[in-house]
């Protein structure tokens, strides 16, 4: 039986279980066998590589994380780690790979391919939603939702006392995961860093809606900004008077309970690198795009800065 292994790499991302318990079954149902990685590409280098089973996955649909964890790891940018990994796998005769992660993953992983010809499926997984070429990456949509629910909570205090919020998410350089989030919790203000803001503007019509009735603020920003967070907050006690406090979402956000959409999802995204790589194709990454799969080589995706959709940057545009 021919020996297929997945491993998660990077930030974990929700929706990682329930693509590792399809990917499990998945596996039986064609006839593989199916490994487990054991803390990502760390995990390659140590060989930590378990064969998986049913019991293994059994449960595992409804926790956020990775039951097989993650790592980021240094080591695998050097050449002499990587044919360690190669001889790992040789030693289990595995040959394909299945990975879950962002776009360094994919880099990571692509030299990986060129030097020891072992095939690989990448799938995009992490909350930051930043990886070129697909629209969705697995785990957006439950750190969304995690994000949407403190932000309805922060809103009670907020208007309650009358305070200013900043609420800081996760993204690094990109503002997706704030910007939905405050154009679906109603938020004042939203500052991404992909586009300028202009605090004079913001102060003036700020003003206005305190002229108009407005007495609690809610300003989502990226933790990609030039400014912190405290000094946007230390702005709002200047400029406009009214107390302001800082809440960062930090790893709340990566974490919980896969909504409907990422299993779907994640039940997807494995069919479908099982199936590439079962057919003999050599490294792809799978992508999502206006409702549709498609594989993309590995040079598509990861040798480009993603960059925010047109009709988004427009939204975020409006909250200057
Ligand atoms: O890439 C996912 C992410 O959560 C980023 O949004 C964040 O900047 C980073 O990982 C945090 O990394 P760590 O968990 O290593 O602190």
């Amino acid at each position: 039986m021919k020996r297929i292994a997945i491993l998660c790499s990077g930030g974990e991302a929700s929706g990682m279980n329930p693509a590792l318990k399809r990917f499990v079954e998945y596996s039986y149902e064609l006839n593989l066998t199916p490994f487990f990685i054991y803390d990502g590409l760390n995990g390659l280098i140590d060989n930590n590589i378990k064969e998986a089973s049913f019991k293994l996955v059994s449960g595992i649909i409804s926790r956020g994380g990775t039951i097989i964890r993650t790592s980021r790891s240094p080591r695998f940018k050097e050449l002499e780690f990587r044919e360690i990994a190669f001889e790992n796998l040789k030693q289990h005769n595995i040959t394909m790979l299945v990975i879950l992660g962002g776009d360094g993953t994919i880099r990571a992983l692509d030299i990986f391919y060129k030097e020891f010809n072992i095939p690989f499926c990448a799938i995009p997984a992490t909350i930051d939603n930043d990886i070129f070429a697909s629209s969705y990456s697995l785990g957006v949509d439950t750190a969304l939702n995690s994000i949407k629910n403190s932000i309805d909570s922060i809103r009670d205090s907020a208007s309650s006392f009358n305070r200013a919020f900043v609420i800081e998410t996760m993204g690094r350089e990109c503002g997706y995961l704030a910007l939905i989030s405050a154009m679906t919790s109603g938020a004042e203000i939203c500052l991404i860093p992909e586009v300028e803001y202009d605090l004079e503007k913001i102060r003036t019509k700020a003003l206005q809606q305190i002229k108009n009735g407005r007495t609690y603020f809610i300003a989502v920003v990226s933790e990609g900004i030039k400014q912190s967070s405290e000094e946007i907050a230390l702005w709002f006690e200047k400029e406009l008077n009214i107390e302001a406090r800082v809440t960062k979402l930090g790893h709340t956000q990566r974490g919980g309970n896969p909504t409907v959409y990422d299993r779907v999802m994640a039940y997807k995204f494995v069919t479908l690198a099982i199936d590439t790589l079962n057919s003999n194709h050599s490294s792809s990454v799978i992508c999502f795009n206006d409702s549709h799969f498609e594989y993309k080589s590995i040079s598509e995706v990861s040798n480009q800065k993603n960059i925010l959709d047109q009709e988004l940057i427009e939204e975020a545009k409006k909250f200057n």
